[in-house]
């Protein structure tokens, strides 16, 4: 849960923003509330995989700026973290991780997974 995130309950529409993140659930009409994912963030925090000889290169369109910036890069294999950068802001909002000693099942497993500071964890499609 991150501070300004958006929850909707499905059944009586209410929807909350948070002020506060603990670690708790939100429940609603005895369901869990689904996250409001709005369509332009998503496609700022969703990373792009290109895999090709040997190399992954994750890259996203996302502002490295002091106070909202990708702040780490992870590459996974059948739900693994394989390999992992930490970023800092002014940094390029991306990398290029070696790829050359994983197995064929590996290789066709592989995701990369990006935190933001500000809006949290997003895995590739
Ligand atoms: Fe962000």
């Amino acid at each position: 849960m991150i501070k300004g995130e958006q929850f909707i309950c499905e059944f009586c529409e209410t929807k909350i923003e948070v002020v506060n993140p603990g670690e708790g659930k939100l429940i609603c009409c005895g369901e869990l509330m689904k996250r409001v994912i709005d369509e332009e963030i998503e496609k700022r925090h969703i990373p792009k995989i290109n895999i090709d000889f040997g190399k992954a290169k994750v890259s996203l369109d996302h502002p490295m700026e002091e106070d909202h910036y990708i702040s780490k890069i992870e590459l996974l294999s059948e739900g693994k973290v394989l390999n992992f950068v930490e970023l800092s802001p002014g940094d390029e909002p991306g990398t290029t991780f070696k790829t050359e000693n994983l197995s064929i099942g590996q290789l066709n497993s592989l995701k990369a997974r990006i935190t933001c500071n500000k809006h949290g964890t997003w895995d590739s499609r």
